[in-house]
């Protein structure tokens, strides 16, 4: 037998997992400091109530012979039809009008956003921007497609748009953005559309932090015309309502997008009813609740704590008079590491002096050196102490 050699491209281990693994060297050293973590974006509130009540109210029917459930509805790829409509009920407030067929609920964008790598040619060239989210990167080189960079920096406000000399198969997107925290417009999704309808291209768009946005920015591709015939979405219940652990999410593709013949939304049930048994039912019936209207406002309660603490991180760089981007319509805040300090210098000096754990830009990418991103995604108590501690450090 032969292994998937291209997984020896790979570095040894994944970004949030050398990160974590730091941290926890560090903290067995020296149990007795309190080590504040604003690295991995994982999620610090609890559900909101009326995700619990409906989780319950699913376990009660699972323990009752007559609601008990086992897979999920097979001809919608195992997802339930409060859930999918919820779902289009969303879309529809944004502007976006989608079939049942055309939403397949996951266990969340990241999964998918490798899944999804099943519909494509392995001899397809990949097109990131440079800071990247690396798992696109990681599964595009399990499978070892070819991968291409667009420059995000500081010249673009980290929003690359294409180079019409660039030839490219499939896209990755992701806005407002990991790791920059950056949205784009109407103007630039438009570009990525043409760009993609132009060459038959196809754009993997992760809105996975959609519902950061206060600025009027597109929460969907789907609300750029032309995107129905070029894009995939992947979202996630995880950032939206609290869902990194109970795991749920959902990915549109179109009815409407063909490549090399075939409609990619039939090749896609096809792979799923393959490959994948559903998300559970409890799951799906709690994130059916988000987007009620009671749903809808106290997930509003839960971004509006999150988005506190970015305004304590943005405050506390504004005060030390170091730049950045983000933490406006997302939860990630891209800092300029000080002092010209490269990332995992300014990782070791943040961790040893400070006691406090980020993630090193340069594990975005070449173009994320010299950078560092902060989550806003820990308790407020923990953010400010963290601020209290980096102002300390730096001032
Ligand atoms: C991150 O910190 O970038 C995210 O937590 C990653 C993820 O959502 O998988």
């Amino acid at each position: 037998m032969k292994i998937n050699e291209n997984f020896l491209n790979l570095k040894d281990s994944y970004l949030f997992a050398t990160v974590g693994a730091k941290y926890a060297a560090y903290q067995k050293a020296h149990p007795e400091k309190k080590v504040l973590k604003l690295s991995i974006g994982d999620v610090t509130r609890p559900l909101a109530p009326v995700v619990i009540g409906a989780m319950h109210r699913a376990v009660d029917e699972m323990s009752r012979a007559e609601t008990f459930k086992g897979y999920g509805p097979d001809q919608t790829c195992y997802g339930y039809d409060a859930l999918i409509s919820s779902i289009r009920g969303s879309y529809a407030r944004k502007g976006v009008s989608l079939t049942d067929g055309e939403i397949f609920i996951s266990d969340g964008a990241k999964s998918d956003c490798g899944n999804i790598l099943d519909l494509f040619s392995s001899d397809n060239t990949v097109l990131l921007p440079d800071p990247v989210y690396p798992a696109y990167f990681d599964a595009n080189v399990m499978a070892g497609r070819r991968v291409i960079f667009a420059d995000a920096n500081e010249g673009n406000g980290f929003l690359p748009l294409p180079d019409p000399a660039v030839d490219a198969d499939i896209i990755y997107l992701c806005s407002p953005n990991n790791p920059t925290g950056a949205a784009y417009d109407r103007a630039g999704l438009k570009r990525w559309v043409d760009y993609a309808n132009e060459r038959g291209a196809v754009i993997l768009y992760d809105a996975a932090y959609e519902a950061f946005i206060t600025d009027g920015s597109p929460r969907s591709i789907f609300e750029i015309e032309g995107a129905r015939e070029c894009a995939i979405e992947l979202c996630s219940y995880s950032k939206t309502a609290g869902f990194t652990g109970v795991r749920c999410g959902y990915t549109v593709v179109p009815a409407s997008l063909r490549r090399g013949g075939a409609e990619l939304n039939k090749l896609w049930a096809r792979r799923q009813s393959t490959k994948f048994n559903g998300v559970s039912y409890i799951s799906q019936m709690g994130a059916a609740a988000v987007f009620t209207d009671e749903g809808e406002r106290q997930i509003a309660e839960t971004l509006a704590y999150y988005r506190k603490n970015a305004q304590i991180i943005a405050d506390c760089l504004d005060g030390l008079g170091i730049w950045y981007t983000g933490g406006k319509n997302s939860p990630y805040i891209w800092m300029k590491c000080p002092n010209g300090m490269g990332s995992w210098e300014f990782f070791d000096v943040l961790l040893e002096r400070a006691n406090v754990v980020g993630t090193p830009g340069c594990g975005f990418g070449k173009n994320g050196e010299g950078f560092f991103r902060l989550t806003a995604f820990s308790t407020e108590e923990n953010t400010r102490e963290a601020c209290r501690r980096i102002a300390a450090l730096l001032k």
